[in-house]
């Protein structure tokens, strides 16, 4: 009999084809993954479960899956699946860590411009005919230093594009090695002298017991005067309440957050204040990024559930 999966979250329609081409018994429901009760019920009949981030994993959904063998992320991030739970379970848990890094690393230097420029106060004064030439004064890009915590895939791409910038890069990140860290055309410092130097600073790195609060009160405190912020990995590796206090006493000039502790975010002490770029999440958010997880998601969990490889 042809395995079955289920895709519980809105993915490519290509994901559905490669499914169906290679023989899988494919479902495609994107509502379910907002419906825990009704994903409970229905768990039970597959082999496989197709996600993005709306899709909880939880060890309840795990218990009621008995046949489950394997969980795909289209995406990065695993932290919507209780890993621990699965893998008691004997259930493999893939990602897809390469298709969607170009875009992630666009939206971080988007983010950049955005808030270097105040694009988003700017689009929205002159919308309403208004028009502020002296409001939105900015600042170069060209020869600032850029701290980049984290310089692995994504990272590493922002580090690329920021030197095609003309910017110095200097990343903390204690697997980098001194080899890539010259390829790359980056120093590779230790924390304290990434907050010490950078005019702007981003985040790249998985939210972990070490990585939470990355940038906490006492770290933001130890950040050069007027820099400006962008998280586009993962909420919670900067503390929002400091940093809300940080952007209110001028020691922070700007920040642009795509990311938040709570998601989605309906609220958060960063909403509101002048020169903070917020997004909902869209770090992966593109044809291409979308198109490419989609299919990279059915090729692993076919080839898994075809022939366990
Ligand atoms: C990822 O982990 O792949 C990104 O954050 C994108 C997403 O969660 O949709």
């Amino acid at each position: 009999m042809a395995p079955k999966v289920l895709i519980s979250d809105k993915l490519s329609d290509a994901a559905v084809q490669i499914f169906r081409d290679r023989g899988i018994d494919v479902t495609f429901e994107p509502a379910l993954g907002k419906d825990k009760d009704a994903l409970l019920a229905r768990i039970g009949e597959f082999d496989g479960l197709a996600i993005r981030s709306a899709t909880k994993v939880t060890e309840k959904l795990l218990e009621a899956a008995p046949n489950l063998k394997v969980i795909g992320r289209a995406g990065i991030g695993t932290d919507n699946v209780d890993k621990d739970a699965a893998s008691k379970k004997g259930v493999i848990v893939m990602n897809t860590p390469y298709g969607n890094m170009i875009t992630t690393a666009e939206h971080a230097i988007a983010m950049m411009f955005a808030v270097a420029r105040q694009i988003p106060e700017a689009n929205a004064s002159t919308h309403e005919g208004k028009w502020e030439k002296s409001r939105f004064m900015g600042v170069e890009l060209s020869g600032k230093t850029l701290g980049v915590i984290g310089a692995g895939n994504i990272g590493g791409i922002v580090c690329d594009r920021a030197r095609g910038l003309k910017m110095k890069v200097v990343a903390y990140d204690p697997f980098l090695s001194e080899e890539r860290a010259i390829k790359l055309g980056i120093e590779k410092v230790e924390l304290d002298d990434l907050l010490a130097r950078a005019d702007f600073i981003t985040l790249h790195v998985p939210f972990t017991d070490q990585t939470k609060n990355i940038l906490s009160r006492d770290n933001i405190a130890k950040t050069k005067t007027g820099v400006r912020i962008v998280n586009c990995a993962r909420g919670g590796l900067v503390d929002e309440d400091a940093l809300a206090d940080a952007l209110k006493s001028g020691h922070v000039a700007g920040a642009a957050f795509d990311v938040f502790a709570v998601e989605p975010a309906t609220e958060s002490p960063l909403f509101n204040l002048p020169n903070v770029v917020v997004t909902p999440h869209l770090g992966a958010a593109t044809t291409e990024a979308q198109e490419n997880v989609a299919l990279q998601v059915a090729e692993q969990m076919s080839d898994y559930l075809l022939t366990g490889a």
